[in-house]
């Protein structure tokens, strides 16, 4: 199949739309990352992301909309903390789970009688999906397994003769997969961390983060969200959290001697043998970064990349739970 890939721009958006209606599957931009989207509502729709990725079948995908009419398309149980988290967060990196109505198909939410939906935060593909008149159901646009795309070339170089067109909006401004939250009683559970964080969220009401975000589930624990007990993120090389002072840190990596060696760190010195990827300071800039240094390692054929342990507050949470499960929960502490 020939890939066509297009610039995000209003005279592709009918081009995209009538593939989508063909139950076909677009890529598409997004502020996190590039979704791989088809029509939510449809069986043969659905299961075409599932072969494009190779992504096993209980693993369910977010409905994406466009305006918040569409949400009753979906649910018909909207918790009034849901208004209140949609008015601040949406169009936004946040993905609130609700019971589903039967007329969404249990292929699109894993088996589940619950369905994930957000908002992105990225015009064409709002109009696209507004366009279309149905939730557009879109995992990351990644093979299964490797580190979610940040942009149209990291799509193309995974969807290529897969799917039949990929939408071009630029790199992604958050870079990280949006928060996954469940109602539980009063309360607010994080599944799955993101660029709404934990201390937003508690403006509204108490939260609690799942035992799967920071922890290795044991293979008997009850998975809230199935998405969290897959090997996640990983790029071919083995990727090593460090964890230590900077000094510490610029030791250890001067030990480094065998195989073609990466780091993610800030600007601590690193001897010549070793390569540097974009990391950043902050959280934001780490999280913007992640993914894309992570691809650019198995591009120069890295056989390691040691990553500077970030800070876990605030959007650094989001940041750490993404690179423990792309080191295999590897954690160095100097
Ligand atoms: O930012 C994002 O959320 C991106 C962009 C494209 O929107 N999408 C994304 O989708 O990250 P995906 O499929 O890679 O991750 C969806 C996560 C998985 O961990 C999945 O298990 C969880 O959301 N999930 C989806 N539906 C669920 C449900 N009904 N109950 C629990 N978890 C669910
Ligand atoms: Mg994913």
């Amino acid at each position: 199949m020939e890939t066509l890939l297009l610039e995000a721009e209003e005279e592709q958006l009918v081009k995209a739309a009538v593939l989508l209606k063909n139950n076909e599957v677009v890529a598409v931009p997004t502020e996190t990352v590039y979704g791989l989207a088809a029509n939510a509502m449809d069986v043969e729709a659905v299961r075409k992301i599932f072969a494009a990725k190779g992504r096993p079948q209980d693993n369910p995908l977010i409905l994406h909309i466009g305006s918040f009419d569409m949400l009753h398309d979906i649910t018909d149980n909207i918790p009034p903390l849901a208004y209140s988290l949609a008015e601040a967060f949406w169009p936004g990196p946040l993905t609130m789970i609700f019971r589903r109505k039967e007329n969404v198909p249990a292929e699109t939410c894993g088996g589940l009688d619950t369905a994930a939906v957000r908002m992105p935060d990225n015009d064409f593909t709002r109009k696209l999906i507004e366009e279309c008149g149905f939730p557009l159901a879109a995992p990351s646009a990644n093979t299964s397994g490797l580190p979610s795309p940040t942009s149209a070339a990291h799509v193309f170089a995974d969807m290529k003769g897969k799917i039949p067109m990929i939408i071009d909006g630029g790199e992604c401004s958050c870079g990280v997969e949006s928060t996954v939250i469940t109602f539980e009683n009063e309360s607010i559970r994080i599944l799955r961390p993101g660029a709404v964080t934990p201390e937003m969220l508690r403006e509204f009401a108490e939260v609690i983060i799942d035992n799967g975000v920071l922890k290795q589930l044991s293979p008997d624990e009850r998975v809230m969200s199935p998405g969290m007990k897959y090997k996640h993120y990983s790029p071919k090389a083995e990727v090593y959290i460090v964890d230590g002072s900077d000094e510490q840190f610029t030791k250890f990596i001067a030990t480094l001697t065998d195989g073609k060696t990466a780091v993610l760190c800030g600007n601590e010195a690193l001897p010549e043998n070793i390569i540097r990827l974009p990391y950043g300071a902050s959280a934001e800039e780490q999280g913007e970064n992640l993914f894309a240094s992570l691809r650019r390692a198995d591009e120069l054929c890295c056989k390691a990349v040691y990553v500077r342990s970030p800070d876990t507050e605030g959007f650094g949470l989001a940041v750490y739970n993404r690179l423990l499960r792309a080191a295999g929960f590897r954690v160095i502490k100097l």
